[in-house]
């Protein structure tokens, strides 16, 4: 599905595109048609080990309007959720010796990975298997979940959507991203068709789905956009697309990001998706600069603007939004929603959804009165608005704003060097200080018996997949924490009664 618009939940066609009025407004809902979209990046990956139903089920909860499942295959053609198909780096695979002869070395997306791979097990095999924190220094308060949670297939993710939006009695979105289609290609295990029968599956192939299918490689979703219903979003990342680089195609992401690479895009696609930086560039100190004509010129022909990725943390950001000297601090989040809602864009991948809604509830409140930003990301929205209301009145510029000229991916910690574990699509800031993180988990709390209700299934998983103390314990805490949580406004944060 291209050139179309989804308007209260209702694909709508659109006339002529004008860059003054984007075109294409991909929306939350009926409620709240002009707001952008959080999207629940591998769930909460900011307080649980990422790709597990656990972080999808608190993504829901903290208020994500989508979660987004990345998809790889199993040796037996069944999706499952991880965000790269060698599974060293997030699930104890490396604990099992029954598995210790699967280790290989394989060139993906030309380059050369030594691990354990996602196509050499099968579904039952990856089962027995359980997901581990990826980032263990930088959020290590999430350590504790490790070996709590297994790898859910794309059908288990699809089942847990729909449960939590019958329990809300709101539709939640779900955004799958396959991984490495021309690698699957090339073994015979495609990701399309799979993904296209687990959607089937759920009734999910039809126009009117809260639905988007993405991926960096370009081949895949054209194809897809024949084949689906639903809106499509093509990726863009460093370098070029893997496919087109195997077939000796020249174009690279920055070709894609043209006006003209954008106007192809619009004839299989619904929307792009861009690292952050590619919307409000970086100067040579690390600050974020002037708005680039990226979402004006994707507006333009009707493309919607999904970034990623928004995350609390200090390493993550741009240096003006930066708290103090510990990478692993939060930042001043708050005034980086806002400056990528000013600039335009139509949703955004975050590891903490609980901080991208409040942000975008703040912004909100705020919009069109020349409210400053927030002095204090701990604020809650309430606070927030009245702190908006009683200051309001001058135009807020950004602080680091200056001239547009190269990025430096981690300016202001000197150990830092580029590369966050993430994915190469996903420059980030990897820095050898291993200080803690501060554990402050958000959770929603519409109503506490929600939060229980939650933390009863964690700790049921626990009990049925392991007996070991820590791991029960932990489970336990859990429990007592949505029993027992202090409630801050309409909000509660769990790790202050852990
Ligand atoms: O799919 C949007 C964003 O998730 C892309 O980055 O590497 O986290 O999949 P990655
Ligand atoms: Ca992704």
């Amino acid at each position: 599905m291209a050139a179309s618009a989804l308007v209260s939940g209702a694909v709508v066609l659109t006339g002529p595109a004008t860059a003054s009025q984007p075109p294409s407004q991909i929306t939350h809902g009926k409620d709240r048609p002009d707001e952008p979209l959080v999207i629940g990046h591998r769930g909460a990956s900011g307080y649980r080990p990422e790709h597990t139903l656990a972080s999808y089920r608190l993504a829901i909860r903290l208020g994500a309007d989508f979660v987004e499942p990345d998809l790889v295959s199993t040796k037996d053609g069944v999706l499952v959720a991880r965000h790269e198909n060698e599974i060293g780096g997030t699930t104890d695979v490396a604990d099992h010796t029954e598995f210790a002869d699967r280790y290989t070395t394989k060139t993906i997306d030309g380059r050369s990975i030594s691990g354990w791979f996602t196509e050499d097990f099968t579904l039952a095999e990856l089962k027995t298997l359980r997901a581990t924190e990826r980032l263990p220094e930088v959020r290590p308060a999430n350590r504790r979940y490790d070996g709590m949670f297994e790898v859910p297939t794309f059908d288990e993710v699809l089942d847990l959507v729909a449960r939590e939006s019958k329990h809300r009695g709101e539709v939640i979105g779900v955004y799958p991203e396959t991984k490495h289609p021309t690698h699957f290609d090339s073994i015979g295990l495609s990701l399309d068709q799979p993904l296209v029968d687990d959607l089937k599956r759920h009734h999910l192939n039809r126009p009117n789905a809260r639905v988007f299918i993405q991926s960096f490689e370009t081949g895949n979703i054209r194809e897809l956009s024949d084949e689906v219903k639903v809106p499509i979003i093509q990726l863009i990342g460093g370098g070029a697309p893997y496919d087109l680089e195997a077939a000796g195609d020249p174009r690279t992401y920055r070709d894609l990001t043209t006006p003209e690479g954008l106007k192809e895009i619009a004839t299989y696609a619904d929307g792009i998706g861009p690292g952050k930086e590619l919307v409000l560039p970086r100067n040579e100190s690390g600050a974020t600069t002037t708005p680039s004509d990226l979402v004006d010129d994707a507006h333009a022909v009707g493309l919607a603007v999904h970034i990623y990725t928004m995350r609390d943390e200090n390493r993550f950001m741009a240096t003006n939004f930066r708290r103090g000297t510990d990478p692993n601090a939060k930042g001043d989040a708050f005034s980086e929603y806002r400056a990528f809602f000013e600039a335009g864009v139509d949703g955004v991948f975050s590891d903490h959804p609980d901080t991208a809604v409040a942000a975008r509830e703040a912004w909100v409140a705020g919009r069109g009165s020349g409210i400053p930003p927030p002095t204090d990301w701990r604020l809650n929205p309430t606070q927030l608005a009245v702190e908006a209301r009683t200051t309001g009145g001058s135009t807020w510029q950004n602080p680091g704003a200056s001239s547009r000229s190269g990025v430096q991916p981690c300016p202001g910690f000197p150990d830092a060097v580029p590369g966050s574990g993430f994915g190469h699509q996903d420059p980030g800031c990897e820095v050898g200080d291993d200080q803690r993180a501060e554990a402050e988990h958000g959770a929603d709390h519409h109503d506490q018996a929600d939060q229980v209700g939650v933390d009863a299934e964690v700790g049921r998983q626990a009990a049925a997949h392991t007996s070991h103390p820590a791991v029960v314990d932990a489970a336990l805490q859990t429990l007592r924490s949505g029993l027992h949580g202090r409630v801050l406004g309409h909000r509660m944060s769990p790790s202050e009664s852990l």
